[in-house]
């Protein structure tokens, strides 16, 4: 039977993380962050990050960028606050909890939607990805990096093995990337752009979706 999450488990699960967060995750995840950042900034403009965590990625952006930080856990962003308070990070707009099931946004708020280390997090992964494809305008991108799982031989048995104890800490280990390709053959306004392994082990991927104009958006 399939792991189940829930909301209130991930939250609690991050509210415990964020004191030592960027000590355990800081550097395993540096090379992804500055890889999805140069992404997010080849658009740039409002760049809404979601699942931001402590905002360990927020001193990267460019300044010329302006970034909306969203999170469900407080503890979490009580770190990106301070962060943002001591370093001047003038071009962070707002920081705000909020579930990337239900974002607090109208349509096409952003120029890029960035969601680093978070899909696999998500209790219910596609409703936040829909998420993402409303508040990104056509033509923007969402820019994702994520956990990839095995799905067959002996490690994707191993991550499947393991679900029943890394969903407890917040994160799925089994996440086949047919996931996102399924998602998006879903939908007639996504199109993948870039799927490449990323650092360490090649466990983790950067994946840009575009935002296509609709006859919708024309008319
Ligand atoms: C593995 S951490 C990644 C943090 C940061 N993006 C990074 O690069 O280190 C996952 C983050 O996603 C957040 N998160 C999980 N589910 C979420 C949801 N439904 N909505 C918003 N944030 C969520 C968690 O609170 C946590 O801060």
């Amino acid at each position: 039977m399939a792991t189940q999450m829930s909301t209130i488990g991930v939250t609690r699960a991050y509210d415990r993380w964020a004191p030592i967060y960027d000590l355990v995750f800081g550097a395993v995840f540096r090379r992804g962050r500055s890889a999805a950042i140069d992404a997010a900034e080849r658009i740039g403009g409002r760049i809404i990050e979601v699942g931001v965590g402590t905002g360990i990625s927020l001193p990267q952006y460019s300044r010329a960028n302006r970034i909306v930080a969203v999170d469900l856990s407080d503890p979490m962003l009580d770190k990106a606050r301070e962060r943002v308070r001591k370093l001047g990070l003038s071009h962070v707009e707002q920081i705000a909890v909020g579930d990337a099931e239900a974002l607090n946004y109208v349509a096409n708020a952003f120029d890029v939607v960035v969601a680093q280390y978070v899909v696999t997090a998500v209790p219910n992964p596609e409703r936040a990805l829909d998420e993402f494809a409303r508040i990104c305008r056509p033509g923007g991108e969402i820019v994702i990096t994520t956990r990839e799982g095995a799905g067959k031989g002996l490690r994707g048995r191993i991550e499947k093995a393991l679900m029943p104890i890394t969903s407890r800490l917040g994160f799925r280990t089994e996440f086949p990337f047919e996931r996102y390709t399924d998602w998006a053959a879903g939908r007639g306004d996504i199109r993948l752009v870039e799927h490449r392994p990323l650092p360490p082990l090649g466990h983790f991927s950067l994946i840009r979706f575009a935002k296509i104009a609709t006859s919708n958006d024309r008319a």
